[in-house]
């Protein structure tokens, strides 16, 4: 399927009370990525020959539980998927993307709702722009979240002293024990995960830059899951080239050329 026609598959619902529960992909690529000064959104940079989004829908794609995937894009988005670069099975672009990433985030939810995903449904949150992600910290994220009441959050443990700034100059250490640095996925039942975005619309989502902040606000403790450095988030312009290194290491000989990753 060529996401330039879109044609949003449905997810069939669950057969019957005891069906089990599904997991889908959430993946948010309706910013413009201000940080990255590049040409272009970062998520449609080229990173050897295909938009670095594709480099993240292949990683989600290989996941054998995911059912399927919506990737949230800009009402004014006119990027053409390129011929290049494999389109999913079982996913859809959609053109719902906010003016944050937290209404990206709740359009995706209703979109993924309107295509027949349950409330009881798990949803895996993934930044567009952590291109680095791999199936195996994917499932291990679900592995450690699918038993789990709440469900939880890819995160680091804070690896560098932590210094409060006033005015350019050190104002005090701050103690790194307890502190986390939270990445993506992030993964929550659909409902539940609608229902905390729901109460911070009054508010304009404010404070809300991830899923787990809706629900924490929500009153849930969301279970962090030790990921790994190499799942950055691309920012800035120079986080390419860390991404191409990283990407150089873990292919090696021709299937990794200007045109794209090969299979
Ligand atoms: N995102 C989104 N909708 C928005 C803003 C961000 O879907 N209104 C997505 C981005 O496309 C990205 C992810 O959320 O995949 C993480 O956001 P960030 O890295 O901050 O990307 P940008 O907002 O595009 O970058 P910047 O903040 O530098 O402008
Ligand atoms: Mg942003």
């Amino acid at each position: 399927m060529n996401p330039n026609t879109p044609k949003s598959p449905s997810f069939d619902a669950p057969q019957g009370s005891s069906a089990a529960t599904r997991f889908f992909a959430l993946v948010p690529c309706a910013g413009s990525g201000a940080r990255a000064e590049t040409a272009q959104p970062k998520q449609y940079q080229l990173v050897f020959g295909v938009p670095m989004v594709a480099h993240t829908l292949r990683a989600l794609s290989a996941v054998e539980r995911l059912a399927g995937g919506i990737l949230v894009v800009a009402p004014d988005d006119t990027f053409e998927w390129p011929a290049n670069a494999e389109w999913p099975d079982h996913w859809s672009r959609q053109a719902c993307g906010g003016a944050t990433r937290a209404h990206s985030v709740y359009n995706g939810l209703l979109a993924l709702r309107a295509q027949g995903a349950g409330d009881t449904d798990w949803v895996l949150v993934h930044d567009a722009a952590r291109c680095l992600i791999t199936p195996e910290m994917v499932n291990a994220l679900i592995d450690a979240c699918e038993g789990d009441a709440v469900g939880g959050l890819l995160a680091l443990p804070l690896p560098d002293t932590l210094k409060l700034e006033s005015h350019g100059r050190v104002e005090s250490t701050v103690a790194r024990e307890g502190k986390w640095l939270a990445q993506t996925p992030q993964m929550f039942r659909l409902g539940a995960l609608l229902k905390a975005l729901q109460s911070q619309i009054a508010s304009d989502f404010q404070g809300v830059t991830d899923e787990a902040s809706a629900m924490e606000m929500a009153g849930h403790h969301p279970l962090l899951v030790k990921g790994n450095a190499m799942n950055f988030k691309v920012t800035y312009r120079q986080d390419f080239e860390l991404v191409e290194a990283v990407l150089k290491s873990r292919h090696t000989g021709d299937d990794l050329n200007t045109q794209g990753i090969k299979k």
